[in-house]
């Protein structure tokens, strides 16, 4: 499932986090890339331990746990810290599947994180780059994503994916991964149905008796499915 997480930061937070990002000092990606994905990765990269990412990075982290499309879609367990890129025209990454396993360089909690689901938010408007476009690919085919400035998109870590090359303007991105209470992608895409759905009859009747009974199922799956 690719799930479109929208206004995870305001207009004003972008702006704050760009004049933060656009005074740093850039590193070659492929210090952090694994051993295949290096040779397809062709971006600039923010140091893990750069003043400016710790400072973005948990301002993200705040605004993701009290955004309800996110923790429905993600139910995350842990988030890696947000990592930071940038594409000047001609930079892409192609096609990939991310590792499976990520160690935190950074934070008190450096445990290794399993990567399910893979996160990109972006700091940028689609007006103001052409090309760089994230192309996955999944079961359903493949989808080419380009979000507003603010916005994040959720997908199967597991997913082969691509950034095509950008030829105008520059793409600044803030790029993690969440390991899911649920690993299982169908069972957490069933989790999150069943939670829009349960938020929708909520809307349409909050009375009704029978949404006890449908809260306690979602519970009780998700009891049955997590692992904490
Ligand atoms: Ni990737």
């Amino acid at each position: 499932m690719l799930l479109h997480v929208a206004n995870v930061l305001t207009a004003e937070e972008v702006a704050r986090c760009r004049q933060l990002l656009d005074a740093a000092d850039w590193a070659d990606g492929r210090l952090t890339a694994g051993y295949q994905s290096a040779r397809a990765k062709h971006n600039l990269q923010l140091p893990d331990d750069h003043p400016a990412a710790r400072e973005i990075g948990a301002l993200i982290l705040d605004k993701l746990q009290r955004h309800p499309t996110f923790m429905a879609g993600a139910l995350p367990r842990r988030i890696f810290p947000p990592l930071f890129n940038r594409y000047a025209s001609g930079q892409s990454f192609g096609f990939h599947v991310d590792n499976a396993v990520r160690y935190p360089r950074t934070g008190d909690d450096r445990n290794p994180v399993r990567t399910d689901l893979s996160a990109t938010l972006f700091l940028c408007g689609p007006e103001d780059y052409d090309g760089g476009e994230l192309v996955i690919e999944d079961s359903f085919g493949t989808h080419s994503v380009k979000l507003p400035a603010g916005d994040l998109i959720l997908y199967p870590a597991s997913s082969l994916h691509q950034v095509t090359p950008v030829t105008r303007g520059e793409r600044v991105a803030s790029f993690f991964w969440i390991q899911s209470l649920v690993r299982d992608e169908g069972e957490r895409r069933l989790l999150f149905d069943l939670d829009i759905s349960i938020q929708s009859l909520t809307q349409a009747n909050a009375e009704h008796p029978a949404l006890v009974q449908l809260v306690g199922v979602y519970h009780n799956l998700l009891r049955r499915w997590s692992e904490v």
